[in-house]
Formats: structure tokens, sequence, C-alpha cells
């Protein structure tokens, strides 16, 4: 499901360079449940963010579901990210003027499902959990498309 082959990543702020990602390796396979374990400023988010396909790789290979996540073009990543990632930020990135019930079927607005079958899978999650928690619910948004990742 994930390759990750030999990345390399650096930041440059002025005229100073920090490599963060030093060569590294790993595969994950669907179904699988993987944590990655560091001290802070260790790299984890910078991992997480090329994997999330929000950021690239200086060098390396990353691949997903057998494609090469390489030079895609915004809308290509956002299909990518839709169909297979799911997020669940410490910070929520939930949309404040949308109620709990919209704010889990976005992503299925997204993979065009319709408005009804939208509303009734993601009722039938937040009635699992009691319909209470903001972080209950920005998790909710992930598990209702069924993600992969
Ligand atoms: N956008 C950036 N520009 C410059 N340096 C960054 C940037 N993002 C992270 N860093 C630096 O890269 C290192 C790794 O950061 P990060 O991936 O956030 O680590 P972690 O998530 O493991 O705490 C840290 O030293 C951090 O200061
Ligand atoms: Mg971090």
């Amino acid at each position: 499901m994930i390759e990750i082959k030999d990345l390399h990543k650096s930041y440059s702020t002025g005229n100073n360079s920090l490599h963060v990602l030093k060569g590294i390796n790993f595969s994950v396979k669907e179904g699988e449940l993987v944590s990655i374990m560091g001290s802070s400023g260790s790299g984890k988010s910078t991992l997480l963010n090329i994997l999330g396909m929000l950021d690239e790789a200086d060098q390396g290979s990353y691949t997903l579901d057998g494609v090469p996540i390489k030079n895609l073009n915004e809308k290509l990543a956002a299909q990518y990210r839709n169909k297979f990632l799911g997020f669940i930020f410490q910070s929520f990135n939930l949309i404040n003027y949308k109620n709990a019930i919209d704010n889990v079927a976005l992503p299925l607005y997204y993979q065009k499902v319709g408005r009804k079958e939208r509303d009734e899978r993601a009722m039938h999650y937040l009635e699992k959990v009691g319909l209470a928690d903001w972080q209950i619910i920005c998790l909710i948004s992930y598990l209702v498309v069924r993600n992969n990742v």
C-alpha cells in the first residue's frame, strides 16, 4: 500500500540547510497498523506531510497503492488524498460554520456520494458515538469514507 524508498528531505532557512529525513525506507501493507515514534523535532510531521501529499521529498520515492507519488498536480493529489488518506489533525480542521453531520459527510461529497446516502452514513457513525465530542467528530469524518490508510 505504502512504499517509501531512500527518502530525503531538507529544509533551508536563510543560508542554512537542515537535513531532516536522511534516507528512510519502509513499507506498510493495507490494514496494517503502524505508529511513528521519535523525539520532538526528529521529523515525524515532515514524514507525515510527505505521506499525506502536503509536501514533497527532495530525493527517493513514495508509492501509494502502486502509484508513484511524484510531481502530482493539485487536482490529482486531492483525488488520491480523498481516496486513500485520512487525517486527524491536532487542531481538528473542521469547518465551524457547518454542523456535525455536514462536517462528517464532507469527504463523501468529494467522492460524489449523493446527499441522502451522505447524510445516512454520517448519521450512522455520529449516532454510534453519541454526537458528542468535536475530536470524535473529526475522527468519524475519516472513518465514514472507509479510507484505506
Ligand atoms: N517548514 C520548515 N522550515 C524549516 N524547518 C522546519 C520546517 N518544518 C520543520 N522544520 C524543522 O525540521 C525538524 C523536524 O521537524 P518535524 O518534522 O516537525 O518534527 P516532529 O514532528 O518529529 O517534531 C525540526 O528541527 C523543525 O524545526
Ligand atoms: Mg510533529
